[in-house]
């Protein structure tokens, strides 16, 4: 399959939400990756069909998806990022109920449901109300609704907000493992969750895309930019203010820290560069409109 998204743009008012987004997708593993208000899920919105573009079309394997309808719909698993759970259903009754929704057979439910449940590690809790759920479980319930039926596309909205690390990795390996022969579009904030997965990268800033390359091609952008500066412990408020810090970690050794500095040029004698990680890349792009951890 192949989703070509071609100019697709969206404004909410005065607000463009979405500037002439084009990427071809084939099979494999897609981040989509900016913070908040970036753009992410007004796209998958629109890739949905949940959402009306301004201009411009979206084709599967040449078809425009508006004209495919239903036939599109087949083919497609959406986890939007804030979904509609019904509360008193049962997590069982909801699975069988988008099952029929999706148009499943009876035998191909009553074998799925229970092995996507295992998967996202629900099947302790299949007649447990929706409405009783925390909210990790809610968000891992969202995900197996979505690979109901096994669909050729899959479009994530923020698979793992509000899950525990553990969750998370847990979620992150079984979305790699089902995504052989699909399409998946992942769209996140967190560097972490598609760092090692995706096989592209899709930096979306404030509705552009800055960035549609492997994720080795981001870090290689920054190559020689990045430093560990060891300091001592009072000197951290001047350094901060001098440079981008973007990690500060204890040093044993020494008694004092290390700090990873995102610079153009040597940030101070006795620095040491380092190899770039895809946050450091992110903290880049985005630094100016992210809130620099230094814990
Ligand atoms: N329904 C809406 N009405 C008005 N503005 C919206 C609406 N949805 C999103 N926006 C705005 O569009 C921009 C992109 O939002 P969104 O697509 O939700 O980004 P993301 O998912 O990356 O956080 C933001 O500036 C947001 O405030
Ligand atoms: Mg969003």
């Amino acid at each position: 399959m192949t989703l070509s998204i071609q100019g697709i743009t969206k404004s909410y008012g005065e607000n463009r939400a979405l500037c002439s987004f084009t990427a071809e997708l084939t099979p494999g593993i897609y981040a989509l990756l900016g913070p908040n208000g970036a753009g992410k899920s007004t796209l998958m919105n629109i890739l949905t069909d949940n959402l009306k573009a301004d201009c411009g079309e979206v084709l599967c394997d040449g078809e425009n998806i508006l004209d495919m309808g239903e036939r599109y719909r087949e083919k497609l698993g959406f986890m939007p990022q804030y979904p509609g759970l019904y509360p008193n259903f049962t997590v069982e009754r909801f699975m069988w109920y988008m099952a029929a929704l999706k148009g499943l057979s009876k035998a191909k439910a009553a074998e799925d449901i229970p092995n996507i449940l295992r998967s996202v590690e629900l099947d302790d809790v299949p007649k447990r109300r929706i409405g009783a759920l925390s909210g990790g479980m809610k968000q891992r319930l969202g995900l197996a609704q979505a690979v109901l039926g096994d669909p050729e596309l899959l479009i994530l909205d923020e698979p793992t907000a509000g899950l525990d690390p553990k969750q998370r990795i847990a979620v992150r390996n079984f979305i790699s493992r089902i995504a052989l022969d699909k399409i998946v579009l992942i769209a996140t904030h967190v560097v972490s969750d598609v760092e090692f997965i995706a096989k592209d990268i899709i930096m979306l800033k404030k509705g552009v895309i800055v960035d549609n390359v492997p994720p080795a091609a981001l870090t290689a952008k920054i190559e020689g930019k990045v430093w560990h500066l060891p300091a001592a412990q009072e000197e951290v408020a001047m350094l901060q203010a001098r440079h981008r810090v973007t990690a500060i970690a204890r040093d044993e050794r020494s008694g004092g820290v290390v700090l990873r500095v995102l610079s153009e040029t040597c940030p101070a004698a006795g620095a040491l560069a380092v190899p770039p990680s895809l946050e450091d890349y992110y903290l880049y792009v985005f630094g100016e409109e992210t809130s620099f951890s230094t814990g």
